[in-house]
């Protein structure tokens, strides 16, 4: 798959909701103190580091496929936490984590045949894996806008050959994928996190960063500030609201499986 570089300040900005769902989940980690955790897509860091608080006479690894989110990360500084470049598709780590966790980054691998598997194996004896990520109906007016112009001819052209960035599973169907893989207790459930965004300015730093960027890196350089205006112009239109606030659908899958 396509790897994207992210910009770790402008995410950081942008990602209140991110950092919502991520604490939540792992205020609700059943912890001992010396764990061994993944973090798998950790961007800056920042939940990352929390992680490794909970684990005091343990240690966090924290991956990721942009390396400017993994600098950004580094210089966070946990003294029990290590942080690698790694695509989650080349996850090869067996035997070596009590938790795998993920928020907000598993729509961004697509073969998730792979990566159970791979989880699974990386994880130790009684290790849970808790993920949670985009299902199926996330983001649907950004999708809508984004599939209708590239079909649109002004910008096709710039569209060929582009790998659609993401895989967001009803919950139904990724529970299926989970129950082909040998965990147990497994449970996959559906969230609805739909969200009001404060102000225009906020749904478009969202856009910018992260969304748009597997789109704008694929078009020539000349192509991606007409796109992405004509994206916020018609998002404005079509999430904006009387009031000033901007509306968007927020579906998740949580998964919580053990070895
Ligand atoms: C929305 S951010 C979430 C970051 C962090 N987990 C959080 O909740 O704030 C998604 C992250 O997934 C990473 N990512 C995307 N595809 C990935 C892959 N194949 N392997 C590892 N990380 C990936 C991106 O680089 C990005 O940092």
């Amino acid at each position: 798959m396509a790897r994207h570089e992210f910009d770790a300040d402008r995410y950081a900005a942008a990602s209140t909701h991110q950092t919502e769902w991520g604490h939540r989940l792992i205020a609700e980690l059943d912890i001992a103190g010396d764990e061994h955790v993944l973090d798998i897509g950790c961007g800056d860091g920042r939940l990352t580091g929390q992680l490794a608080q909970l684990v005091p006479r343990g240690r966090v690894l924290g991956i990721d496929a942009s390396s400017r989110m993994i600098d950004a990360a580094q210089s966070s500084g946990a003294r029990n936490c290590e942080f690698r470049v790694l695509d989650a598709a080349r996850l090869d780590m067996p035997g070596e984590f009590d938790l795998i966790f993920s928020n907000a980054a598993l729509h961004w691998v697509k073969d998730h045949g792979r990566l159970l598997r791979a989880s699974f194996d990386a994880l130790r004896p009684d290790g849970v894996i808790r993920f949670n990520f985009a299902a199926d109906g996330n983001c649907s007016h950004l999708i809508g806008v984004v599939r209708e112009l590239m079909a649109d001819p002004a910008h096709a052209e710039g569209f060929e050959a582009f790998e659609w960035p993401w895989f967001m599973p009803a919950p139904d169907e990724y529970e299926a994928l989970v129950r082909a893989h040998p965990f147990r207790d497994a449970r996959v459930w559906g969230e609805n996190a739909d969200r009001d965004f404060p102000s225009v300015e906020d749904m478009v730093r969202w856009i910018d960063q992260p969304s748009l960027v597997p789109f704008l890196s694929h078009l020539p350089t000349a192509a991606r500030q007409p796109f992405r205006d004509v994206v916020v112009e018609r998002m404005i239109v079509c999430a904006g609201r009387d009031d000033g606030t901007c509306f968007e659908t927020f579906r998740r899958v949580n998964v919580l499986a053990t070895k």
